[in-house]
């Protein structure tokens, strides 16, 4: 987590750096700090940081502010120290002569801060950043790049640093181990930042750093080298097809609102990519990969949070359409319990971000262990989608709401078509349910506009519960991980307490919570379980439970039985979460409004966790 960038250029640095942190504060807003340099001459460095979010420090740059043409930036989700000015970034080094910012864990940390200790160092901060910056300084004898190379050998952990000195304010460096950077390249002027929404403003032409390389930027070069070996590289300049406009609030009050609303582009523009003369295709995989993936023996999900929900979406999906068995894991733990993957298994995992460590670190090790691994991801040229040996871009475009909505939607609908297109090749999927499975996905845009029509009720109904303290969200099948979903999206932005469950297993305990009291979300859309659901849902009528459904149109048994009832379209049970999902999302929405939350940065979070 943290956002950092780097700018060196001709033009006025502070205002660069501070748009871009605009951008990267959804990685973190403990609290944020700049550093900067006046290229021509040798000086102090600028320095402003405060503690909290970024319009603190912005509220402190207002007037008389010195003209610089490099710096660096960081916004910060708190690992080591709490959030603090003293423990905010840019950290300095022992005689002020490096100036460094952050994303990662220097692990061993607290030994070398001892060591530098015995050698007269004095730290202010709790940081471990603050050890990497004296370290480099140590090393510090007129050669940066140097200084670098010989500090990093000596962390261990996983990091990505910007680094200035007062002593050559003509270059600025960069590197990275398991944490992103990319670079942007432009005419006179170079940038560096922890993702390309921060490069946006300035130029779509990206460099991706990969692990374990070093850049120095100067105004008019860029050059790349091994931090272990010093070897210069050539590396290819990308274009990115995302634009400015995708990362701005478009006039909602909320980026997550305005993802909400987004979803049936989002969807019907991934339709339109993808299916082609009635067939499904994904540009990125060639014949050999899709007919590997179709042979699969067995297939392992691996993914964290909303991702995981999709992840537990698709084992229905491909257990049901592509007949291969189907294991879901959510990445921390897959990672740690030495999974038992065989030559032929195919191991997939699903991050909007593509820099999750612990989806990250699960992706390393089902390639450790030979299976084939392909990444379901939205941000194009992440890590994850760069390491798996496939990927499938979700195209979501940007989501800078911490709260995941339209980017798992993107993750359905893509998983949905993946699922398709194997059951197709493994002839598990006959050409008339093809055509019944197209058709019904094809409506799923107009019926998630249809969907969204309802949120003046949804609204009304958050403002009867919003001062409730305990939800629980109950589906069966397809639709038990969008209760998991619809609890998690409540929990994050609210603070309330929200429960998912299988519905099937209320009996086996969470039954005992029920009263006249309690709110119940029931999931009970048209499916092979309906009826059970049904019985479920009789069941808590029965002890007075206040039940909320999200039902079929025109389903008079789910009305009979609830307080009030969000409805959705008819469709296949395997779109149904798609569609199930969205009034979850608003009510959560509203439901933290209504208590005056922050909702695109709910506390404590951030929006790729890029630490265990
Ligand atoms: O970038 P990823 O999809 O790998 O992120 C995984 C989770 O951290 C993420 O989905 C998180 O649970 C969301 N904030 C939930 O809304």
């Amino acid at each position: 987590m943290c956002g950092i960038i780097g700018y060196i250029g001709r033009r006025d640095a502070i205002p660069v750096l501070i748009k871009g942190l605009e951008h990267l504060e959804y990685r973190g807003y403990d609290s944020a700090g700049i550093a900067c340099l006046n290229s021509s001459t040798s000086s102090n460095f600028f320095i402003a940081k405060e503690k909290g979010k970024l319009s603190e420090l912005k509220s402190q740059l207002t007037k008389n502010l010195p003209h610089m043409h490099v710096g660096i930036g960081h916004t910060r989700w708190a690992t080591h120290g709490e959030p603090s000015k003293l423990n905010a970034h840019p950290h300095l080094g022992e005689k002020g002569r490096i100036a460094l910012v952050h994303n990662g864990i220097v692990e061993n940390y607290a030994e070398l801060k001892d060591e530098l200790k015995r050698k007269g160092h004095h730290f202010k901060s709790k940081t471990d950043t603050e050890v990497a910056a004296h370290l480099i300084e140590y090393y510090y004898h007129g050669d940066l790049r140097e200084a670098i190379r010989k500090a990093v050998r000596r962390m261990r952990g996983f990091f990505a640093f910007v680094v200035i000195s007062r002593d050559e304010p003509n270059r600025l460096f960069a590197c990275k181990r398991s944490n992103p950077l990319v670079i942007g390249v432009s005419a006179h002027e170079h940038f560096v930042a922890s993702d390309i929404s921060a490069l946006l403003p300035y130029t779509k032409k990206v460099i991706y750093l990969e692990d374990d390389e070093l850049v120095e930027l100067q105004e008019n070069t860029v050059t790349i080298t091994q931090l272990g070996n010093g070897r210069r590289i050539q590396k290819k300049v990308s274009e990115v097809n995302w634009n400015v406009d995708q990362a701005q609030k478009g006039g909602f009050k909320h980026f997550m609102l305005k993802e909400i609303h987004e979803q049936p582009r989002v969807l019907a523009e991934t339709l339109k990519k993808r299916i082609v003369d009635h067939d499904i295709e994904f540009d990125t995989l060639d014949s050999k990969i899709e007919r590997s993936l179709a042979n699969a023996k067995k297939v392992f999900i691996v993914s964290c949070g909303t991702a995981y929900h999709a992840g537990m979406v698709a084992r229905y999906m491909f257990e049901e359409y592509v007949r291969i068995p189907t294991e879901v894991h959510v990445s921390s733990e897959f990672r740690y319990a030495d999974p038992i993957i065989d030559k032929g298994d195919i191991v997939v995992l699903i991050t909007q971000s593509g820099e999750t460590a612990d989806t990250l670190a699960a992706l390393r090790e089902a390639k450790q262990k030979g299976a084939l691994t392909l990444a379901i991801v939205n941000v194009v040229g992440s890590t994850i989608a760069r390491e798996a040996d496939a990927v499938i871009y979700t195209h979501a475009g940007p989501e800078i709401g911490v709260a995941s909505t339209k980017a798992y939607l993107a993750q359905l609908v893509t998983v949905a078509l993946f699922v398709i297109k194997l059951g197709l090749l493994r002839k598990k999927i006959s050409r008339s349910v093809l055509s019944k499975l197209i058709d019904a996905v094809e409506k799923l845009p107009y019926q998630l506009s249809e969907v969204l029509k309802q949120e003046p009720d949804i609204r009304r109904a958050a403002r009867k519960f919003f001062r409730k303290k305990n939800f629980l969200y109950l589906g069966r099948g397809y639709n038990f991980p969008t209760a998991l979903e619809g609890a998690l999206k409540l929990k994050e932005i609210t603070y309330a307490h929200a429960h998912g469950y299988a519905a099937g297993e209320m009996k086996h305990g969470p039954i005992a919570l029920i009263d006249s009291e309690q709110l119940v979300v029931c999931l009970a859309p048209h499916s092979k379980t309906y009826e059970k659901m049904i019985s479920n849902i009789e069941e808590i009528h029965a002890r007075r439970g206040i039940i909320i459904s999200i039902a079929t149109s025109k389903d008079q048994t789910v009305s009979r039985l609830s307080r009030l009832v969000f409805w959705i379209p008819k469709t296949l049970e395997l779109f149904s979460p798609i569609l199930t999902v969205v009034p979850l999302q608003l009510f959560a929405y509203y439901v933290a409004i209504l208590n005056s939350r922050d909702v695109d940065q709910p506390r404590n979070l951030a929006k790729s966790v890029t630490v265990e």
